[in-house]
């Protein structure tokens, strides 16, 4: 399970503290240690119950202008500090099923129920309420070729919660959980570990009863733009997407690129043939995401080619 992490009751810092030594040169929230070096600090933080109240009054007399520069997540999040490439920090509210919230949106808003995995690590800990529930699992992110449908040997671990004062140290590509609704609303502070290579790591969803990978969550800019490409880009960007199918570093985004491709061709078998390239890639997963495309490709034959698609299809 994440690295749970026991810290000795200190004074409460302010959060201005924790910045000040998260931004020492020496802290590499990449090395596990250094990170769960910092644990101390975060339980000290928690232990400060008014800089967060304070911060979002703040942000409200400001019309929370910071949040709308720098928060990328939905309202479920409250950025509280982001300058540098390394690190941010948020504060992260999970409502339990009696909050209204809940009950007039549901759980999915909040990931609860999704096992996953994450492609950065981060740090922890409970701040308000009782904390959500994880089931914890771990795997080998070395076996994994990272395809849907791919058996993972997860190990499960156990259940517990988050509790006020609890520090854990989530290891990228290593832990699991499928996270479960707090029993009454719940606040956790997070250190985040940030870097620009993130977007070309995977980050992936679990069947946990079956020991699957589910689904790819991780979904970049380039992706997206590799689809517009392919259909607006002419020439110039035929020769991109080419040159990302045979040589971009992420296999993700080679599989992309030639999914895109596919996809953009002007019928069926075209698409085929260049996906059939991909089947041939020395790089595993773009073999096997080429063949599963295939597969969806000449289910859907019938229906792209504008013919009556036959009941059961
Ligand atoms: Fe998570």
């Amino acid at each position: 399970m994440a690295r749970m992490i026991p810290c000795e009751d200190g004074d409460p810092i302010e959060l201005a503290d924790l910045i000040e030594a998260l931004n020492d040169d020496a802290f590499d929230p990449g090395d596990e240690e250094g990170f769960a070096a910092m644990a101390p600090l975060l339980r000290r933080l928690a232990g400060n119950r008014d800089f967060l109240a304070g911060l979002a009054v703040a942000e409200l007399k400001d019309r929370c202008a910071r949040q709308s520069l720098e928060n990328r997540y939905s309202a479920q999040v409250i950025m509280l500090h982001r300058a540098s490439e390394k690190y941010f920090i948020r504060a992260n509210f999970w409502p339990s099923p009696q909050d209204s919230v809940v009950r007039n949106s549901g759980l999915a808003p909040f990931f609860y129920h999704v096992p996953h995995d994450h492609n950065f690590s981060f740090l922890t800990v409970g701040y308000l309420g009782p904390g959500y529930w994880s089931e914890y699992y771990e795997y080998d992110y070395e076996k994994v070729v990272g395809f849907p449908g791919e058996p993972v040997g997860l190990r499960y671990v156990e259940t517990s919660r988050l509790e006020p004062g609890k520090v854990m140290l989530y290891r990228a590509h290593r832990d699991v959980h499928n996270q479960l609704p707090a029993d009454s609303l719940s606040v956790s502070i997070n250190i985040m570990e940030a870097s620009n290579r993130l977007p070309f790591l995977s980050q992936y969803r679990f069947d946990v009863k079956s020991c699957q990978i589910a689904g790819i969550l991780t979904r970049s800019a380039t992706e997206a733009l590799l689809a517009l490409a392919a259909h607006q880009g002419g020439g110039n960007a035929r020769d991109l997407l080419e040159r990302f199918a045979a040589h971009h570093p992420c296999d993700r985004i080679q599989f992309a690129a030639l999914r895109e491709m596919a996809i953009a061709a002007p019928d069926v078998d075209t698409g085929l043939d260049i996906l059939a390239r991909g089947t041939g890639s020395p790089v595993r997963l773009v073999a096997e995401m080429s063949r599963q495309e295939m597969n969806r490709l000449q289910a859907g034959r019938d229906w792209i080619e504008g013919r009556p698609v036959s009941a059961g299809a």
